[in-house]
């Protein structure tokens, strides 16, 4: 008789999980604070003042900037790193595509390095093979909530004077040998949308110690315009610049989640742990792997499979789509986030750009052509294939008990592999796409 969900047998989980962020009392009263102080927009508003205030303080930087989103706040960063037309600008093969974009939006070049097979993170060792004449920046990237090799990133930076953006998007409140995310680069980047440790529908945060990073990441903030706070605007934009503000009700809304953000976190780290200790001893699957001298948020919690480990001869991507079609069954939130290396995206394969080819045709590049081929990425390929992610189910208020049935269901599907290895894949569900 079938065991298995997905062949008729009963879930594990079939009341599924609670979404996040679930809104509190709080977070409705400081909204609607802000709604009867009656002020919704403005650089210099009260809730978006605040907030920057609170959130330099939690990080610890001198200076922060509020704006719509974590692409715009990596933006701000280059523009402020002084990238332009031909500079090459590198950052992780496995990541969600913000960083290449905003390289892209300052007319610079991305180029990748493949990333760690334990951390997920870039990986150093390869840094120095991609750097050229033309590099002048990195950006690593605080992966699933675990922060980059910043001690051997930033030698490698100042060795070849590179200014480091650290993209710490899913990273809110991680920690490398004690220090915070968000003081481990010239600059840092965090996002706020939806889904991230800290949210707030949509948002970014940039910070930095530096006031010249600060000055030029504002104005890129707002039309390329110095706009000073108490001093009449002059209207007059030097440079090229966006309209990157944040605005006053989710500021507010933020604000209220920064005063519960360590709680939060320590809640998910909770259920991580106590997750990879349930399933941690399964043959041929391995939980995510912290360094000791870094503390992970777990903005997601990937999970790698080895069929071979098991002594199943199959391609490990094909073995991950029929466990990921089996727990899904199951009512286990599984998903494989990005489903290739980003520089296999049609974008950077493609390479049109803003049309005709622009920027990797501009004439300011070092005129060789760029490729971006399989040795930047054969890491991130393989983890991709062989891998699945949990996230919202593992933030709060989903507790143990959810962990407990997470853990049942896995086993489950050990205890029943033929079951498993019988699942029918559609060859979408399986293709690693190139
Ligand atoms: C690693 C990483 N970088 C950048 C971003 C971009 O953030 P946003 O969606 O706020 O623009 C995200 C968000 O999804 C991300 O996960």
């Amino acid at each position: 008789m079938a065991r298995l969900a997905i062949n008729g047998g009963e879930a594990v989980n079939p009341n599924g999980h609670i979404k996040f962020p679930v809104i509190s009392e709080q977070d409705k009263e400081y909204v609607m604070r802000a709604l009867e102080e009656g002020v919704l927009w403005g650089p210099y508003a009260p809730q978006v003042k605040a907030l920057e205030k609170e959130w330099a303080e939690f990080v610890g930087t001198k200076y922060c900037l509020s704006c719509n989103s974590g692409t715009a706040a990596l933006t701000m960063s280059l523009a402020a790193a002084g990238i332009g037309p031909g500079d090459e600008v590198l950052s992780p093969s496995l990541n969600f595509v913000a960083c290449a974009m905003a390289v892209l939006h300052c007319n610079g070049i991305p180029k990748f390095v493949d990333v760690d097979p334990k951390t997920f993170c870039m990986d150093p060792k390869k840094i120095e093979a991609k750097i050229t004449e033309k590099t002048k920046a990195i950006i690593p990237v605080d992966l699933h909530g675990i922060t980059a090799d910043m001690d051997e990133i930033n030698s490698i930076a100042k060795k070849y004077h590179l200014i480091v953006i650290a993209d710490s998007c899913q990273a809110h409140g991680a920690t490398y040998k004690g220090k915070n995310a968000g003081t481990l680069a010239d600059m840092s980047v965090f996002s706020l949308n939806g889904l991230k440790n800290l949210p707030g529908g949509d948002g970014g945060l940039f910070n930095t110690d530096d006031e010249e990073y600060f000055v030029r990441a504002n104005q890129c903030r707002m039309f390329g315009e110095v706009v000073r706070e108490g001093v009449p605007r002059d209207y007059n934009s030097s440079g090229v610049g966006y309209m990157y503000r944040y605005f006053e009700l989710p500021a507010a809304f933020v604000r209220s989640r920064l005063t519960s953000l360590r709680d939060d976190n320590a809640l998910r780290r909770s259920n991580a742990q106590y997750l990879a200790e349930k399933i941690g001893g399964l043959k041929g699957l391995a939980v995510p792997h912290i360094p000791e001298n870094r503390q992970s948020v777990y903005h997601y919690f990937r999970i790698r499979f080895s069929p071979k480990e098991l002594g199943i001869s199959m391609d490990p991507n094909l073995f991950r789509a029929k466990l990921q079609k089996a727990l899904v069954a199951e009512g286990v939130a599984v998903s494989r986030w990005q489903t290739r290396p980003v520089q296999l995206q049609t974008l950077f394969q493609e390479r049109t750009g803003y049309g005709k080819g622009c920027p990797w045709s501009c004439p300011y590049t070092s005129g060789e052509k760029v490729e971006y081929g399989p040795e930047d990425y054969e890491v991130t390929k393989q983890i991709l294939a062989d891998s699945l992610v949990l996230y919202d189910s593992i933030y709060p208020p989903n507790g143990h008990d959810l962990m407990d049935r997470y853990a049942e269901a896995l086993n489950k599907m050990w205890e029943n592999m033929d079951e498993v290895l019988g699942i029918e894949v559609a060859p979408d569900d399986m293709v690693l796409r190139d």
